[in-house]
């Protein structure tokens, strides 16, 4: 496999809204995220993603973007962002942006242009169709934000397709110019010397040849879009042709917000012949999705976990990388998701944390996560910012849920959850903010905050710099790296145990997620105990013991 310069770095996603704010006006800005960079580094991150800064109206926070060559001034302004760079650079450091490039927003200058004039230029750059003879909308496709795909183009009978919200129009990339100007706008940004993109939603960005309607799969006669994009074929020719115009001519790591590839497409995607330097593994985050909403999901029990997890790992392992996570800013906190809330301890937090970062691929952290911040509390559906909770509250009492069952379901996976502001110190508004925090701050920032873990070596945050120090550790890096993944112990209930293997070494990587401790054999003479989150593993014994949620991490002979 060719070496790549980002194969060995460890990632964090920064939701600058929420991250930290510079000025007192409640929102993160790109000046609080450069006052945290040593903060950062002293972690040991290397790649910092930035969910997007550019000029928004914000109606899905940012993924509506108005203008892709400015940045919001809520944010900061350009300079601001030359000095972000040049400071990472100064610390050995990268820069990704978001590429949101599905959809603009309806207040981009295309947008306003094919509006004024519907069959002109810019009418092109977007999907416009009549409505149907009988005055219906031009399919039944629902958006993944609730509601029709299509809304009306003002002052006409035409209406333009939006796969998320009204505010997001699809951008029409069988239109070659739409596709020049996207790739003008991501060399622009590389050249300013940002290292390369998160790539949002990008399995949209084909649509089926033929626009019809489906068999509607809700009370509501709509369809998810699902059905749609499996009639979308050919997309792999618009990912080369990205690749080939942007990224490869700037050795930029690019990874993709990749959802339901098909069983043969991975090889497209990434490794030697893929088109993304590495996507997000989403396996155990889709694991008991419902098609009704998320009132029908099912949770993701430690062994649901391994084993999504353990299936992407074995798919990847002679193509290339994945991009491991156990949340961001869509999903819920990973320690409230996949630890039952009774069982949530700072061992079960370092135990979760252990079993995912060692795996094979490109470790991201999700802002907060290397505190142990948790899912917050909602008191009702005004409490949500987040569009798509507001809409899955509607969806759980449409299918007849009361409004504390609604609020209870929506409130395990509302995007919100993540979103609240990074948890810095015991004090006012947790320290992210000396005005008021545009989204209200976990009432548990007293308990859960950087402060006190920066002054505990116990704390999770002290766990996290040692994950990331013993991944980056001259004589382990490469097996770390490069080396082999195999299930240890697959079927013993709730451990989640695999070797790595490379460079003449194997290590063993043994999470013991429940309550009950256990015995298991060791897969061979125990030379290094690594990582041990408990403090009482040994060396030469030929069985383990594991405690509740202890995880190690041991040098095998
Ligand atoms: C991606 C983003 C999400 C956004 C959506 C539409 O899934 O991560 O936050 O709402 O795309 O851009
Ligand atoms: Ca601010």
């Amino acid at each position: 496999m060719d070496r790549k310069w980002w194969h060995d770095k460890v990632a964090y996603q920064i939701y600058p809204k929420s991250f930290y704010d510079s000025n007192g006006d409640g929102i993160g800005d790109i000046p609080g995220i450069i006052s945290k960079l040593d903060y950062l580094k002293d972690l040991g991150v290397d790649i910092i993603w930035l969910s997007p800064i550019y000029k928004s109206p914000l109606a899905d926070e940012g993924y509506d973007i108005a203008d892709y060559y400015s940045l919001d001034p809520r944010f900061g302004t350009m300079e601001d962002m030359e000095r972000l760079i040049a400071e990472t650079k100064k610390r050995d450091m990268y820069i990704l942006m978001d590429l949101v490039v599905n959809h603009c927003s309806d207040e981009h200058e295309w947008f306003k242009k094919a509006c004024e004039d519907p069959e002109g230029k810019y009418g092109e750059f977007f999907y416009i169709r009549d409505q149907n003879p009988d005055g219906s909308l031009p399919t039944n496709w629902r958006s993944y934000f609730g509601g029709p795909a299509w809304e009306k183009v003002p002052g006409t009978d035409k209406f333009y397709l939006h796969m998320f919200h009204k505010k997001q129009p699809d951008l029409n990339w069988e239109n070659p110019e739409v596709r020049t100007e996207v790739y003008k706008n991501i060399n622009w940004w590389l050249d300013k010397g940002i290292a390369g993109f998160r790539i949002d939603a990008i399995m949209n960005i084909k649509k089926a040849s033929i626009f019809k309607s489906y068999e509607p799969d809700r009370d509501d006669g709509m369809v998810g879009l699902e059905r749609m994009l499996k009639d979308a074929k050919g997309i792999s020719i618009f990912l080369h042709e990205m690749q080939d115009k942007t990224f490869s001519q700037h050795d930029a790591f690019s990874v993709g917000e990749v959802f339901n590839d098909k069983e043969d497409e991975l090889s497209d995607l990434i490794g030697e012949g893929g088109c993304f330097s590495s996507i997000f593994d989403f396996e155990s985050h889709i694991f008991g999705a419902s098609r009704k909403g998320w009132y029908a999901s099912k949770p993701c029990l430690p062994e649901d976990y391994k084993s999504s997890v353990f299936k992407s790992q074995l798919r990847a392992a002679e193509i290339g990388f994945f991009s491991n996570i156990i949340e961001n800013h869509d999903e819920p906190r990973g320690v409230s998701r996949y630890i039952p809330k009774e069982e949530l301890s700072i061992h079960a937090k370092k135990a979760l944390a252990c079993a995912y970062f060692l795996l094979r691929g490109i470790p991201f952290i999700y802002q907060g996560q290397e505190i142990g911040m948790e899912n917050t509390e909602f008191q009702s559906v005004s409490d949500f910012d987040d569009i798509s909770s507001i809409m899955e509250y509607d969806l759980a009492l449409e299918a007849g849920l009361s409004k504390e069952e609604a609020l209870e379901c929506v409130s395990k996976y509302s995007r919100d959850n993540a979103r609240t502001p990074v948890q810095w110190t015991d004090g006012d508004n947790a320290g992210f903010t000396t005005g008021k925090p545009w989204l209200p701050v976990n009432k548990n920032y007293k308990e859960i905050n950087v402060e006190s873990q920066e002054k505990d070596s116990k704390s999770l945050l002290a766990f996290y710099k040692e994950l990331i120090a013993l991944r980056k550790a001259p004589e382990y890096k490469e097996t770390f790296v490069y080396g082999s993944f195999e299930p240890y112990l697959r079927d013993e209930k709730n451990l989640m145990a695999y070797i790595r293997k490379g460079n003449g070494k194997t290590i063993l990587v043994a999470a013991n997620l429940q309550r009950d401790g256990i015995a298991i054999p060791a897969p061979g003479r125990i030379d290094g105990i690594l990582l041990d989150n408990v403090g009482n593993a040994q060396l030469g014994v030929e069985s383990i013991k594991l405690d509740g949620y202890q995880a190690l991490v041991l040098e095998i002979a």
